[in-house]
């Protein structure tokens, strides 16, 4: 029911110890000048670089936000594992397992990755896996699948989410490396369409808007086990939840997933977009938003903030 996704107000911070830690988070994410906005997909150059917002949401539903956590952006790369959930909670694991491996790649995001034996990309968080896991999703065409797609993040969210046309299009316009994933694995037979829906559903999916409040709540969900803190509508099983968030651990921040795990320590998934979202299992999502991108492709302050707050809230989960 789309009435029940209404934007949600945003709570104070009340607790002086985080604001005041979150502020000095900021201020100093605030001088991290490093990085570059995507410009691959041409429309993404226009964002301002400036911007910087994080939100956390707890699994209670208690929302903080900070700087610009209102201002949107897209989604990109992580709409992947939310993807992942929703294919997994619609197949399970074993079938969706035959298309798409559970293996860190140690290779950026646009890599040719197939294993030789299965034909199978390395695992969902990276683009070949993440096309091939939008062919799972149910729907004939690409606007079926994307509609499965768009209810489901939005699911996550807690509110209705929308495409960025110009952003669409112009990944539509350039996106040739993605079609040759596709195309690739649909002759490695681990597509579960055609190519050219995949892709197109694949960068409908990227394209979508949200905010790091939303990307907080979207976190939130997979926190709690599933369940929405605000709607508390269940997106997904606890199992799916699990196993998404283990994908994400050991994945989800492509080639720099190792470093991010011994200095952060929390499962986590960026976007070239500018945006991240990490998770404490059981307790909260944060989303952080920052378009400037080091050299793979994660958000220099968005990685600077989670960091800070990794290290003065003890929040590594080892
Ligand atoms: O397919 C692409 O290249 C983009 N739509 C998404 C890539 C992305 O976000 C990688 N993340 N850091």
């Amino acid at each position: 029911d789309p009435a029940r996704l209404s934007p949600q107000p945003v709570s104070p911070a009340h607790s002086q110890p985080l604001r005041t830690a979150l502020t000095s988070v900021l201020t100093h994410a605030r001088s991290l000048t490093d990085g570059e906005v995507a410009s691959y997909i041409p429309e993404l150059a226009r964002q301002d670089p400036e911007q910087l917002g994080i939100a956390l949401a707890s699994v209670r539903g208690t929302i903080h936000a900070w700087g610009d956590s209102e201002a949107e952006f897209t989604i990109q790369s992580i709409s992947k594992p939310f993807t992942f959930a929703l294919a997994l909670d619609a197949l399970g694991l074993a079938a969706v397992t035959e298309h798409v491996g559970l293996e860190p790649s140690g290779e950026p995001f646009n890599a040719i990755s197939l294993e030789e034996t299965s034909g199978r990309p390395l695992n969902p968080m990276i683009n070949a896996g993440a096309i091939v896991t939008t062919s799972l999703i149910a729907g004939d065409d690409d606007a079926e699948k994307f509609a499965v797609v768009r209810d489901g993040l939005s699911a996550f969210a807690g509110r209705r989410l929308d495409v960025d046309e110009d952003v669409y299009l112009s990944e539509l316009d350039t996106g040739d490396r993605n079609r040759a994933l596709a195309y690739l694995a649909q002759a490695a037979g681990t597509l579960a369409s055609s190519a050219e829906v995949a892709t197109r559903a694949y960068f409908r999916q990227c394209s979508l808007r949200v905010n790091a409040r939303d990307l907080a709540m979207m976190a939130a969900t997979l926190a709690g086990g599933g369940i929405n803190p605000l709607t508390r509508e269940r997106v997904v099983s606890e199992d799916v939840a699990r196993w998404t968030i283990a994908v994400m651990t050991s994945c989800g921040m492509y080639d720099a997933s190792g470093d991010w795990l011994v200095r952060v320590g929390l499962p986590a998934k960026s976007g070239v977009g500018g945006g991240i979202v990490a998770l404490q299992p059981d307790q909260f999502g944060v989303g952080t938003f920052s378009p400037r991108l080091d050299a793979r492709g994660n958000s220099v302050r968005g990685v600077g903030m989670l960091e800070q707050l990794s290290k003065e809230f003890g929040l590594h989960m080892l």
